[in-house]
């Protein structure tokens, strides 16, 4: 596998194209950020923990039926994805409410979401990633409304997988950013399959006991031991760094 030109430079990872038109390789860069770009950092060995812990939870998804654009890791910062057609839009599942939500409707962070929510964003960082609802998809043509209901059945599908592995290492799964492609077929369509990446960069992970956080909160928030804190979210689950 011959990796060739650069074509797109995300905010903490890059993709190529390859030798192969039907496969890139998705490459995690050290930069870190948040609230849209507007706080950056580079933190020593995130690329590769969020690689290799990204891997690890798309395997486990394949393992249980998701259909996933991972293929394989390819080196330390480096894995192999098939070629997708994203979709402009980030879809967010809350079993706890953090974040935005509370800032939203005035509810207080820590309260447990029956059952857990689901919102639609739109990917623009220049607008702020503004959330939208169905009917903005379907008049703005970002998705159709069978695609809409395979995100959703997906997204919750995923809580459902996610959520015990998490408790299984005495942590909670607070919410989680996916983002979904389609590998697109020579008519033009194709299915529906999860994209992008699943790391403590793009969820939220509480200690079950201390609810201390773990995730990118650590960044947002200036807590400190970032990556260090996603190893230790790895290696409850079972996660190898070396
Ligand atoms: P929020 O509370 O800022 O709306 O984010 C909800 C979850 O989704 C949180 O785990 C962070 C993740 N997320 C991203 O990773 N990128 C994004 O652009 C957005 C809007 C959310
Ligand atoms: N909105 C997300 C955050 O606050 C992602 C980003 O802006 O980079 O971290």
């Amino acid at each position: 596998m011959e990796k060739r030109e650069e074509l797109y430079i995300g905010k903490a990872k890059s993709v190529f194209s390859t030798d192969d038109p039907d496969h890139y390789v998705m490459v995690f860069r050290n930069d870190t950020s948040a609230f849209d770009g507007k706080k950056k950092a580079q933190l020593d060995r995130k690329g590769m923990v969020n690689n290799k812990f990204n891997a690890f939870i798309m395997q486990k998804l394949m393992a249980a039926g998701i259909p996933c654009h991972f293929e394989k890791v390819l080196s330390d910062n480096e894995s192999l994805v098939k070629r997708l057609q994203m979709l402009p839009l980030e879809c967010v599942v809350r079993n706890i409410a953090a974040g935005s939500i509370c800032r939203r409707y005035g509810v207080q962070e820590g309260l447990e979401l029956n059952p857990p929510t689901f919102e639609f964003f739109l990917k623009s960082d220049p607008l702020g990633d503004p959330m939208v609802n169905e009917h903005h998809i379907i008049s703005f043509g970002w998705a159709t409304p069978a695609q809409i209901e395979r995100m959703k059945e997906l997204t919750f599908q995923i809580n459902t997988i996610l959520k015990p592995l998490f408790l299984s290492g005495d942590m909670l799964l607070v919410d989680y950013k996916l983002e979904f492609g389609v590998v697109v077929d020579k008519n033009g369509n194709g299915e529906l399959v999860l994209g992008d990446e699943f790391s403590p960069d793009g969820c939220r992970i509480w200690d079950k006991n201390t609810r201390e956080k773990l995730d990118k909160d650590r960044f947002r928030q200036d807590l400190g031991n970032v990556v260090e804190s996603y190893e230790e979210i790895g290696r409850r689950i079972g996660v190898k760094f070396d």
